[in-house]
């Protein structure tokens, strides 16, 4: 069988960072709270003039730089953060990267969870057609209300990914194991720009679908836990991602340690959540600083609340390391302009006005950025002249 998977993928986030220590010293909360208790330091936020599209076209834009658009005829846009009931994101990244007519473009919902199902129906394309590849992006804005429990555990970013045969990062494997639950534990209501949330029921939830995903991953012939080397999380919060490998070590009996949480959770910690890009946020982390990983098996466990789960195994390909990479996203979160919260918490009550035109500030040094509406339709452009 054509092995099938990532062959290459690149991370993106937004202009602003706020420092955790500085909400919690701001609302009166031990800032060990955020950087030890959630595994948390910072968050990033987008201008204006950015959102799902232009990080999810940023992210994407240097996968096209180094490989070319030739083979793509699809391309996935996985976000919670919709823009528009009726048209896919995917058709604003699709103008702005220049890809040609000829592509097969949708955006795919089910919180967190959706830019796994964009990965498992690239495969299942590129099954069919083995010359084709698929550009999986995942891209979020993750927002709570003003002073809620959520607060710290909001972020922004995007990851963009190539799917294709013969993949030079990770090849997937057919095997995965899959659960869906009914549970109001997450969601984000049409009329409202902020996610509903039980925190504490969230949590168990999460865990409770990593276990029935890993109940059917086994009972469908995929490894036992002692062959998996590493094993990344969705991580709304980075010890989330903890308390989810102490669960999968004590229901599958065998011990993961801590091995691979901090190298998997680099990213994330600045990050803050990113939904949809946060699993793939983290797999990037781990194969950015483990030098040691070609031949390892990784599994992925993707959450999304309401809920959908799927842990998915891959092995990890002889040169997947890159430095440059690792270099890029460090420049990329150092570059974030830092916000006081004050200036956090009126970016955070802007919204856009409802029904008229608008045009917004310019912002953002990304290469692509949100113009604004004009006739009710959004307007982007690209920055760098590109
Ligand atoms: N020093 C060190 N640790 C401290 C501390 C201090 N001074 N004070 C508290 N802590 C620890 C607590 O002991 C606790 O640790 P454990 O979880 O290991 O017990 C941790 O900090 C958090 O404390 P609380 O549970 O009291 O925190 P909280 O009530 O403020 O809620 C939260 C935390 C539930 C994550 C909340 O931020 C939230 O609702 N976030 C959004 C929902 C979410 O992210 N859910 C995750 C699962 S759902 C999902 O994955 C989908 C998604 O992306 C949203």
């Amino acid at each position: 069988m054509t092995p099938i998977g990532i062959h290459d993928l690149e991370l993106a986030t937004a202009h602003h960072v706020l420092d955790l220590g500085l909400l919690a010293t701001s609302n009166g909360t031990d800032p060990n709270k955020y950087r030890i208790g959630i595994g948390q330091d910072e968050m990033s936020m987008p201008a204006p003039d950015e959102d799902v599209v232009t990080m999810g076209a940023s992210a994407a834009l240097p996968l096209l730089q180094r490989h070319g658009a030739d083979g793509i005829r699809t391309l996935l846009f996985a976000t919670e953060t919709g823009l528009d009931q009726s048209k896919a994101a995917g058709v604003w990244v699709h103008q702005l990267l220049g890809l040609p007519a000829h592509v097969r473009t949708v955006e795919l919902k089910q919180a967190c969870y959706s830019a796994t199902a964009a990965l498992q129906a690239a495969i299942g394309i590129i099954a069919r057609s083995p010359e084709e590849k698929v550009l999986v992006i995942a891209s979020d804005v993750a927002r709570y209300e003003l002073d809620s429990g959520g607060e710290p555990t909001q972020g922004a970013g995007a990851v963009a990914m190539l799917v294709s045969a013969n993949p030079a990062l990770v090849e997937i494997e057919p095997i995965s194991g899959v659960h869906t639950a009914d549970v109001d534990d997450f969601w984000r209501p049409n009329d409202s720009s902020t996610a509903v949330v039980d925190g504490a029921l969230s949590v168990r939830a999460y865990l409770d679908a990593l276990t029935g995903a890993w109940d059917d991953l086994a009972a469908r012939g995929g490894p036992e836990l002692a062959a998996i080397d590493r094993v990344v999380y969705h991580q709304p919060f980075t010890k989330m991602a903890k308390k989810a490998q102490q669960r999968l070590s004590q229901h599958a009996g065998s011990d993961l340690g801590e091995v691979g949480l901090q190298t998997g959770s680099v990213y994330n910690r600045r990050l803050g959540n990113t939904y949809t890009a946060s699993l793939y946020a983290s797999l990037a982390a781990l194969l950015d600083h483990e030098d040691d990983l070609a031949g390892q098996r990784v599994g992925l466990f993707s959450y999304g609340s309401g809920s959908v789960s799927e842990l998915l195994t891959g092995i990890v390909q002889p040169g997947y390391a890159s430095a440059d990479r690792a270099r890029r996203v460090r420049e990329a979160l150092d570059a974030r302009v830092p916000l006081d919260v004050a200036e956090y918490r009126q970016l955070h009550a802007t919204e856009l006005p409802s029904g008229v035109d608008v045009a917004t500030p310019r912002v953002t040094k990304a290469p692509f950025r949100f113009a604004g509406i004009r006739g009710r339709a959004r307007h982007y452009e690209r920055t760098d002249g590109g």
